[in-house]
Parts: structure tokens; sequence; C-alpha cells
């Protein structure tokens, strides 16, 4: 048994090194590669918000160094793709270029977008999500600005009255969009200069395929240069999981199958480091479509921390860092209204729970595997939706034991 399992993981390393040398180039090579593996709109609209949500983990990631950080890049694809529908159309190209769209050649770009949010948002996924416009009161809107998007997205941009009221209307409309999940979005007044906010929130409640038996241990978690935390994890031998091994990126990957068509993807670093640099450059939608091609079935150990968490911040000081510093400095939202209008924010905030739950037992027939998976250090993990390989949530966890809702 435990000889075909090292061989297994030997076999997932060989063909890494294939898939990379095959790949060869990467950068000027990357788009075209898409085109190949994304055939559909839905799936190339998938890697396009996908692409845009790795290169914003990129930029919070290194402006927070050895941090938990966490992200639901599809709603901020959501909440930038409304306020693109204010600008002109050299703001548009703009931001379509930082939302990965502008390879797409999509004439139906904004009911593609739509009917993949619809889809990932189906109830079975477990995720909620929220996006919305808001606009600072003095500004002189063109009303047509709010009737477009309502159209195209069911949500009508609002403007602020500019008083104190303001955050607590922004916080109640995103609890109830995420059916009270997501709470007090807004831990401070809007900025009150002229301008539009961005906002974006994401709710993910993890459900797996597969139960985990062993739940509420309290269990050692390495932590990089500190004293290990204990931290509630849960347990299942037998676990189901496809897995494979990264040589280049010394770390071990393994993908749990979540309920409808879901799947978390586990980065987990053979040694115990929060500085996931690498790792974290390496992430493209291609990437992990690749990986999905690659990874093979097994049993496995499975020892993962129940991770509730809530992490909330302004994603404006990054968007320099996706390609925007020149809009952002000329943001011509033209379709918004005649005078200069500047983005202020660009909030966002996101909350995940998993529970040991599942709708089906790990095999008990089998003798134990020999193969263990144990989540005790910094991780890197992400949930793709398997149908369009959307990205849904992003994150690094460096030390569990802070998190919490
Ligand atoms: C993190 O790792 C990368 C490469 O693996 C290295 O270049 C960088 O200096 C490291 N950063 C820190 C803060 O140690």
């Amino acid at each position: 048994m435990k000889s075909t399992t090292f061989l297994l993981v030997f076999a997932v390393v060989l063909s890494f090194c294939q898939a990379q040398s095959e790949t060869g180039g990467e950068e000027t090579g990357g788009e075209e590669e898409h085109v190949e593996l994304f055939t559909t709109p839905t799936t190339k609209m998938g890697a396009a918000t996908s692409d845009f949500g790795y290169n914003l983990f990129r930029a919070l990631a290194s402006s927070q160094a050895s941090t938990n950080i966490f992200l639901g890049p599809i709603s901020v694809s959501a909440a930038l793709t409304q306020l693109s529908m204010g600008g002109s159309e050299r703001a548009q190209r703009q931001l379509f270029r930082a939302l990965r769209y502008h390879t797409l050649q999509d004439p139906q770009l904004h009911n593609t977008l739509k009917d993949l949010l619809a889809s990932v948002k189906s109830p079975g996924k477990g995720l909620s999500t929220a996006a919305r416009i808001y606009l600072a009161r003095r500004i002189r809107t063109k009303p047509e600005f709010f009737t477009l998007v309502e159209q195209q997205y069911g949500v009508r941009p609002k403007a602020l009255l500019g008083g104190p009221k303001d955050m607590k209307d922004v916080n109640d409309w995103v609890a109830q969009e995420t059916g009270g999940k997501i709470l007090s979005l807004l831990a401070k007044a809007l900025p009150k200069a002229l301008g539009v906010n961005a906002i974006s929130g994401a709710y993910f409640k993890g459900k797996w395929v597969t139960r985990f038996g062993q739940t509420g241990l309290m269990e050692s978690f390495q932590v990089d240069g500190g004293a290990p935390v204990r931290v509630p994890m849960m347990q299942q031998d037998n676990y189901p999981v496809k897995m494979g091994a990264d040589s280049d990126l010394s770390c071990t990957i393994t993908q749990l199958q979540m309920q409808d068509g879901v799947s978390m993807f586990i980065f987990l670093p053979d040694d115990v480091t929060s500085n996931m640099t690498l790792l974290e450059e390496s992430l493209t939608a291609e990437f992990v479509q690749d990986l999905s091609m690659t990874l093979l079935p097994a049993k496995v150990s499975l020892t993962l921390p129940v991770l509730r968490l809530s992490y909330s911040t302004d994603l404006l000081p990054l968007l320099g860092d996706v390609g925007l510093s020149e809009w952002l400095a000329d943001t011509d939202l033209e379709q918004i209204s005649a005078q200069p209008t500047k983005l202020n924010s660009v909030n966002h905030k996101v909350v995940m729970e998993t529970a040991p739950e599942g709708t089906q037992y790990a095999s008990t027939t089998e003798a134990g595997s020999h193969l263990l998976y144990r989540v005790d250090r910094p991780f890197l993990y992400l949930v793709r939706d398997e149908m369009s390989g959307a990205l849904l949530f992003i994150g690094r966890v460096v030390n569990p034991k802070v998190l919490s809702i």
C-alpha cells in the first residue's frame, strides 16, 4: 500500500514537470493557451474572473506579507463591471483589461457574466455575494446609468444622502443580500469626497461531499517563527481526494469535493513557512485547470482546521497593481456624471465557514490509509466552481488561531 502511494505521488510529480515544460515561455504563450483550454463563453468568463482574482490576491498578498488574507474575487469583478458601465470608451477598455475581459471577444459579455454569477450563486453551492455602486450625494448623476446597471445586473446603484445613515444603509443592504451572513461590511463611514464607492462582499459555507467523522479536536498548528497554537480541527481516515506533489513549488496539493460541483484546492508547503510567494506567483486560471486534470485520486487520512473567518479590506490601494493606475488618475466616468468623478473606495468583506458535515461517509471497509495529509502549518487554499472554472474564494492561512467571524 505504502509503495503504491509513493509511486502515485512520484507519477504526479513527473506529469507536473511535463506540463510545465510544454507550456514553457509562460507569459507570452499564456493567452493562446486560454483559447484551447477554455472554449465556451462561460468557461472563458470563468477564466477571466479567476485571473483577475489571482492578480488581486497577489497584490494583496504582497502588500500584507505573512498574514491571513482572503478574497471573494468574483464579487469584486461584479462591482467593477457595474462601474465600467459608467465609463467612457477608454475607461471601459482600461477596466476590461484589468478585469481580463479583453481577450474574450464576447459581444454578450454582460449577459455572460450575469449568467455566470447566477450559476455560481445557485443555492446548493453555498456562495452568496453582494456588489453595488454607491455615489456621493453631491454628484449630479445621469439617470441612464442607474437604469442601465439595474436592467443588466438587477441591482440599482444608489446615491448616498451624505449623513450618518449612509453606513447603516450600505450594511443593511449587504446583510440582506447575503442572508444576514455579512454584517457591518463598512466598519467606518465612506469617504466624504465627491466620487463613487464600489462595495462587494462574499459569503461561503463549505459543504463537503464526504463528511468528517472526528470533529471538535484541538490540534497543534505550527506557526512560522512562533510557538505552535491549538486550533479546532476535523479528521477523517480513508478520505477520498485528488492529490499530487509539485516539486518546483515544494508543496503537496489536494482537491476536496464539495457539493454541487464546487471543490477546494489546498496547497500545503512542505516546510513551515508563511512566505508563499513562489506559489502565489504561479496561480492562474490555466495553472489550476491543468492541475485539476493532473491530480490523481487517493484515499488519505485527512486533518483540516475548522475555518470560521471574516475579513475585510479596502482594495482601492491595490488597483494600481492590477493595471489600473492610469485609469485611477483619470477615471473618465462620463456616463455617471459630467463632473469629474473619482473612485473613493472599494470595500470588500468575506465570511467563510466550514463544517464537518457531508452527504457521504468515508469507506470503513478498507484498511486505513497510510498516507497522511495534515494541514497543520501555513497553507493556501482556493474554492472553485468546476463547471465554469470560476474562482469563488481564495485565502492564505498563516495562523488559524486569530480567525473568527
Ligand atoms: C519569499 O520567498 C521568495 C522566493 O521564494 C524570496 O525571493 C523572498 O525574498 C522571500 N520573502 C521574504 C520576506 O522572505
